[in-house]
């Protein structure tokens, strides 16, 4: 069947659509009914009863797979590499859960893990999965406060934690940054497990923290508890429109259904091939690319813990695919843009056998044509640039390679996936003509694995989401679609920026930028960065009198951004203006100030306190080489 008719089947019959789908996995108990409302919001796959890391592991290990290689560790940073047979890796996660057990781990409980990317990190992950446990992966390079902020909404029962992680050669000691976190939340986990790394050991807290190794050598395995398809696997927190971030909730149904859909049909893989997401398991791609989707599936997959650059070199990428015989490969633009700076004529590439590639994937930001192109001449193999978000857990826009490859258009993710009915709206509400940019909304229901409501928070959930456009999910990207249906996705609307492929909160980054005090107000925005897509720049306004020079402002303000929001900010560039564009009202015109930056129309509104101001702006960017300028 063609990508068409296959994709209107989803549409015009989600329910037999994802029914016929959802067979495809292995329940415990079948579901009663596929689609369901409950409490008004969509819902999947009603009583149905499952466990994903049964899925995930048992199934391959129950139906000939026990020997194949569920799990490759390469690690250039440490100069270590490990391999786990799904039976191997099945039998270290029932240790593990066994260990979580002990400690009074049960369905239903939270768990944090704060550990980089290490075998033992997907391991924790299955290992709650396994109970029933809902974990929340909180990524490295995040500040202790960041950390506590999720500490305090998660309430996790016990924290599992790396003593530390590697930077290419600099060490970050996560122990510290635990005790930091838990020193400024209110909510303390019973314990926490740490599992100590070769090269830094983490002086453990009486009574609180308790030795991985140690705890696992006495340990009994722990069988997987049945859970509902509707129960919750994962937190996973993302960058908002305010300085808090969002909960995103995956359910276990839904979820597994479209992991396993996504790899046969997205990505056009075939259990027992290697599939490898050049990720990290702190964000979304990690959580359904390097752990979920691979082994469900029944792939091998790559845990890489490097850089595409300087581990050690820029040939790094092309090294493991080689090795491991990696046929599927999903990376973000920025680490194509970082190696092409490094070796533009492709050098170290042509020392390596990449033959065994068939796809190359990338997403995670706006995909500029330029790198598109490199990539494709540089590895000879389709290209798909294809959109999604922490909150859809898996690809809204795609060429759907396992179903039928489109001609490729460069800027464009391509078309919608299965599931997603993707329309361009203007701010009423009303499809826009082809060509013309809007805002990009889905007609509910979204698909199965599709964040289903945020932790804790409803009424969120729907104010952000649901609310703006009845009917529909909210994306907070903008786009537009040509007339042959490609979908070319424009960047977000909102105060959501991607640094690296890294989203992040300016509105995070402002709360702590006008806290300084010599700062009178403030604004942070993302500009055009040519190697990692955006880059946030404060902008700020000084208290009357204040008496500070602009290198020691921004040094100052770079460390403590760097303090309580993380490295992973990349906050490293502060101008000092008279004043800032501002409606009457008082609202700062950040959409505007972004225009200026990218050198992009724009309409002030009428509302506006002073137009001049806007000239001032643009001048003091173009000055200083802000942005597009
Ligand atoms: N733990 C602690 N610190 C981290 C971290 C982690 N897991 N990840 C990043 N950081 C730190 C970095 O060390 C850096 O610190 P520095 O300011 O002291 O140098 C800072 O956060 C910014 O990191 P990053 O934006 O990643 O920049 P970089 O210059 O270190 O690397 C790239 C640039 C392009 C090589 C890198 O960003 C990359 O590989 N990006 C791909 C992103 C990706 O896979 N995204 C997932 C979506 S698919
Ligand atoms: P995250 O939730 O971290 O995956 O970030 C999601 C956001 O990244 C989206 O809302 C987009 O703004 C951006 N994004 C992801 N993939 C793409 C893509 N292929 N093209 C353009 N933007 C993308």
């Amino acid at each position: 069947m063609g990508y068409q008719s296959f994709y209107d089947n989803s549409i015009s019959n989600p329910e037999g659509f994802w029914k016929e789908q959802g067979d495809k996995i292995d329940w415990f108990e079948a579901p009663e009914q596929t689609l369901y409302k409950d409490k008004g919001l969509y819902r999947w796959y009603k009583n149905g009863k499952l466990n994903t890391s049964h899925l995930a592991l048992d199934h391959h290990v129950e139906n000939g797979r026990g020997d194949q290689l569920a799990l490759c560790y390469d690690s250039p940073v440490t100069n270590t590499k490990k391999s786990f047979t799904y039976k191997e890796l099945r039998d270290e996660v029932a240790l593990f859960a066994g260990v979580l057990k002990e400690r009074g781990v049960k369905k239903g409980d939270t768990v944090i893990i704060y550990m980089p990317m290490i075998p033992q990190t997907v391991v924790a992950m299955l290992a709650c999965a396994r109970l029933g446990a809902v974990h929340s992966v909180v990524f490295g390079g995040f500040a202790a406060h960041e950390l506590a902020i999720r500490i305090d909404d998660a309430k996790p029962k016990l924290m599992l934690i790396a003593s530390g992680g590697l930077e290419i050669k600099r060490v970050i000691d996560y122990m510290a940054i635990v005790n930091e976190a838990l020193k400024e939340s209110t909510h303390q986990p019973e314990a926490c497990i740490v599992y100590q790394r070769s090269f830094l050991n983490a002086p453990l807290k009486d009574g609180r923290d308790y030795d991985w190794q140690t705890l696992r050598s006495t340990a009994q395995t722990a069988d997987c508890v049945a859970v509902d398809a509707s129960d919750p696997l994962y937190i996973l927190y993302t960058s908002g429109t305010t300085g808090k971030p969002k909960g995103i909730v995956r359910d276990n149904g839904g979820h597994a259904v479209a992991m396993r859909f996504s790899m046969e049909y997205v990505y056009g893989v075939n259990p027992g091939e290697v599939y490898w997401a050049a990720s990290d398991v702190g964000w979304v791609v990690g959580h359904s690319y390097i752990v979920y989707a691979p082994l469900i599936h029944g792939c091998t997959t790559i845990l890489y813990e490097g850089k595409p650059i300087k581990t050690p070199d820029a040939g790094a990428f092309w090294r493991v695919i080689e090795e491991y015989k990696v046929n599927v490969f999903f990376t973000a633009p920025t680490a194509f843009r970082a190696i092409r700076k490094e070796d533009p004529s492709g050098k170290l590439k042509s020392q390596y056998d990449t033959s065994s590639l068939r796809y190359m994937f990338l997403a995670g930001e706006r995909c500029d044509v330029a790198t598109l192109e490199w990539a494709r001449d540089l590895l000879k193999v389709p290209i798909i640039d294809h959109w999604w978000q922490t909150e859809s857990g898996w690809p809204m826009l795609a060429n759907m390679a396992g179903v039928e490859l489109l001609p490729v258009k460069p800027g464009s993710a391509a078309k919608p996936v299965c599931g997603y009915d993707i329309q361009v709206v203007n701010p009423s509400g009303e499809p826009v003509v082809a060509n013309e940019e809007g805002t990009v909304v889905i007609r509910l229901p979204l698909p199965p694995g599709t964040l289903p409501d945020l932790w804790n928070d409803t009424e969120r959930f729907i104010t952000s989401y649901l609310s703006p456009f009845p009917g529909y999910y909210f994306s907070g990207d903008g786009g537009y679609k040509d007339e042959d249906g490609y979908v070319f996705i424009t960047g977000r609307i909102d105060d959501i920026i991607n640094v690296a492929g890294h989203r992040l909160s300016t509105a995070a980054m402002e709360e702590v930028v006008a806290a300084h005090p010599l700062v009178a107000e403030c604004s942070v925005i993302g500009v055009h960065d040519e190697l990692k897509g955006q880059i946030p720049v404060g902008f700020v306004v000084l208290q009357q009198g204040a008496d500070i020079d602009e290198p020691t402002l921004q040094k100052e303000l770079i460390q403590m951004v760097r303090e309580k929001v993380g490295p992973v900010a990349a906050f490293k560039s502060v101008a000092i203006v008279k004043r800032l564009p501002k409606t009457r009202s008082g609202k700062i015109l950040r959409r505007i100030m972004r225009c200026i930056a990218d050198q992009k129309p724009y309409n002030p509104p009428s509302t506006i306190e002073d137009m001049s101001v806007l000239g001032e702006l643009k001048e003091l960017m173009e000055e200083k080489g802000i942005g597009a300028n």
